[in-house]
């Protein structure tokens, strides 16, 4: 089962008693996110209902991707069952079916995921006579952010030269009470879109950002899908029901029909302005650069709206069960393009990207560096900052194991290497240039003579199972 909407969702967690209802006054600015952050860091990780933030007519919710078992319920499934559903979707039938029914199948599953055009929201929204960010509840989250941040959106543009959608989680500066940054990097949908509005000269791009829809339709705009799958599809293919969408009132771009609040607008490709400092995924703040503008010419809001708000920062905060959830559930789709990958771990204390291992069945000479490069090539792990690869008896999640054979199986002389000048997340605050740096390969396999080891590589030890059994059998009898 996956939720109708937001409020839906409220009800289940609150059933679940894995939601407190704050009703004492909480402070946008720097309180209300804190207290979320409190509530992680101490491992209860409910999600909180705040009814009455200061300042604002509107309530504000938190946490609500908090905990692997909420993760499990707005997806409907294991992350994993589902990567592994989508990948079905995608391989050629297996000489045991029938193409026929295959496509058949295919057609029903892709064909039941595409988001339904629905008439309108209803009368339970209503159109705001005036532009007014101050209505909600927008944290401001690390003492040094230049001001409040909207921070759980789900930015929707249209690629004006194929029509292609994107939604994309982007984090959104407010300037004034009608126009906000646009925070996203250029490596990103949103970005790419603009781009391309940019180079067709076509003035200003129509934007919508819908804050608060139903979780999995939030948790979408987050996960790195290939340009071609479209993220409403990818909400209805996991719920397997048709996202209900609606057409926007001013700007030519549909959004779920469930939203809590829409803000259109649009956003010129020549306008720029300074955004930042953010208190960052990466545990430090991302400083002061140029990002677009996005201009609010409407808002529309539910009845009973609520805001949704979220807290990045260091290690224990949500983003991680997020980012953990994506990487088991697109870990099918990689070994799809990559099969000798057995797993892999984008390792949460380097926040994800900057440090990725991966487990490989190695056939032949070179080929942990063929899986770096591949990796490197492949959507978002293109951010990998440094690339660990071992062999398929080390557990990757095991940072023991890992830390053992990244020691015992290098000659650092011919094992690690740089790959200069190349891409690098727009968060990596390290690199010596905004989003250009470079790359660190570690390859911890063992190594044989067709790698040019002309020593004999010694064996791993395991005791002999003979004995392990002999000693199991005895084992109540040594006192021990
Ligand atoms: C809470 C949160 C905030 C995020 N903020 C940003 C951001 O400000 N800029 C950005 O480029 N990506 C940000 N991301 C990551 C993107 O949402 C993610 O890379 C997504 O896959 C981008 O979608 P796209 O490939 O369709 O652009 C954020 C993710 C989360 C969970």
């Amino acid at each position: 089962m996956t939720f109708e909407d937001l409020h839906e969702y409220i009800e289940y967690l609150s059933k679940k008693n894995d939601l407190v209802v704050v009703n004492e006054q909480v402070d946008p600015d720097l309180e209300l996110t804190h207290i979320l952050s409190e509530e992680q860091r101490i491992g209860k990780s409910r999600s909180i209902f705040f009814r009455n933030p200061k300042g604002s007519v509107i309530p504000a919710v938190g946490n609500l991707f908090s905990t692997n078992a909420k993760m499990e319920a707005i997806l409907g499934d294991t992350p994993y069952n589902i990567g592994m559903r989508i990948k079905a979707l995608l391989q050629m039938p297996d000489p045991s079916e029938s193409i026929i029914t295959k496509g058949i199948g295919m057609l029903r599953e892709v064909g039941g995921a595409r988001p339904k055009i629905v008439g309108s929201a209803g009368s339970s929204v209503t159109e705001l006579d005036k532009v007014d960010l101050g209505r909600y509840p927008i944290c401001r989250t690390w003492p040094e952010d230049k001001g409040p941040f909207i921070t759980l959106p789900l930015v929707i543009t249209r690629n004006p030269e194929n029509g292609e959608r994107n939604v994309g989680m982007y984090r959104m500066q407010v300037y004034d009470s009608e126009t906000t940054g646009m925070h996203w990097h250029i490596h990103k949908g949103g970005a790419e879109h603009m781009n391309a509005s940019s180079e067709r000269k076509s003035g200003p791009m129509d934007v919508a950002v819908v804050l608060g829809s139903d979780p999995l339709t939030m948790f979408s705009a987050v996960a790195p899908l290939p340009d071609f799958i479209d993220e409403f599809s990818f909400s209805g293919m996991v719920a397997r029901r048709r996202l209900e969408i609606v057409k926007g009132k001013t700007v030519d771009l549909e959004y779920p029909k469930n939203y809590e609040i829409v803000l259109e607008g649009y956003i010129d490709p020549s306008e720029t302005r300074v955004e930042g400092p953010f208190g960052d995924h990466t545990g430090y703040y991302s400083l002061e650069e140029e990002f677009p503008v996005f201009h609010i010419r409407k808002i529309i809001e539910r009845k009973n709206a609520v805001y949704p708000t979220t807290i990045v920062g260091k290690l224990w905060q949500e983003d991680v069960i997020m980012g953990k959830a994506i990487e088991r559930m697109f870990l099918p789709l990689i070994q799809t393009q990559v099969p000798e990958i057995v797993d892999i771990n984008t390792m949460e204390e380097a926040v994800f990207h900057n440090m990725v291992v991966v487990s490989i069945r190695k056939r032949y000479p070179g080929q942990a560096k063929k899986v770096m490069f591949a990796l490197w090539g492949l959507g978002q792990l293109m951010f990998s900052k440094i690339i660990v690869v071992v062999d398929s008896d080390i557990n990757v999640h095991d940072r023991k194991q890992v830390i053992w054979a990244m020691t015992t199986r290098i000659d650092p002389q011919y094992d690690v290497f740089v790959v200069p000048g190349t891409v690098t997340d727009t968060l990596d605050h390290p690199a010596r240039i905004l989003n250009y740096g470079s790359k660190l390969g570690i390859d911890a396999t063992k190594k044989g003579i067709s790698e040019g080891y002309k020593r004999k590589w010694p064996d791993v030890l395991e005791m002999d199972p003979a004995v392990v059994e002999a000693v199991k059998a005895k084992w109540s009898k040594l006192g021990l």
